[in-house]
């Protein structure tokens, strides 16, 4: 496999989507193969992990959703990396990491055990992870729209904490300031990202 894997990470407002839309729009420029896609999917598992959400399922069903979509996008993104493209994923398996171990821990003794057991099925490793740190309160701010379920500020430390064990054990992780100009940001995952070419 030839492509680079490249994902953004973070909790609800922590401006990856943003910079993830930028980083694409210049590597485009660029002329690189490019290709800029997210999780959860713009397909009906996608539109199922919305009803499940909005339904209130429960955390177990609520993790099973994700992943059953993460299992067919794998699938798609391994094409784009034999075509030799650069895949960017606004939001990956780090995200179910992060939110579900939050979510799951009243359920069960290890869930970040249990949900990196069920990836050992479909897993595919990033290259690079750009990690988006921000105080969850600032966060919050940012978002505009209706929050969703997970969008309280003890959750979203929770989850950020999480994110920053996973970041703590693996090199392909990479920290950034949230709090920096979207400027920067950008250009600050341009040059990795052409550091690895
Ligand atoms: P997100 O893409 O951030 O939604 P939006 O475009 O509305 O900002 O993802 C929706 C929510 O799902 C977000 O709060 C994070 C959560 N999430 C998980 O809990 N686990 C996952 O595996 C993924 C991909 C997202």
């Amino acid at each position: 496999m030839t492509g680079q894997f490249i994902t953004f990470e973070g909790i609800d407002g922590s401006g990856k989507t943003t910079i993830s839309q930028e980083v694409y729009i210049r590597l485009q420029k660029k002329n690189r193969d490019i290709i800029l896609t997210r999780e959860p999917t713009d397909t009906w598992r996608g539109s199922m992990i919305a009803k499940a959400i909005e339904e209130n399922c429960n955390p177990l069903t609520i993790a099973l959703t994700f992943m059953a979509d993460r299992s067919e996008h794998v699938i798609q993104i391994r094409k784009w990396l034999e075509k030799k493209s650069v895949v960017l994923c606004d939001r990956y398996m780090d995200s179910t990491f992060a939110y579900q171990t939050a979510q799951l821990s009243p359920y069960m003794k290890n869930p970040l055990e249990w949900l990196q057991t069920i990836h050992h099925l479909f897993y595919l490793e990033p290259d690079i992870t750009f990690l988006f740190i921000i105080e969850p309160q600032k966060a919050l701010q940012r978002i505009k729209r209706k929050r969703s379920t997970f969008e309280k500020k003890d959750f979203l430390e929770r989850v950020q904490k999480n994110y920053v064990a996973l970041a703590k054990n693996d090199k392909r992780f990479i920290i950034l300031d949230a709090s920096l100009s979207i400027e920067e940001l950008t250009k600050k995952c341009i040059d990795k990202i052409s550091h690895i070419q």
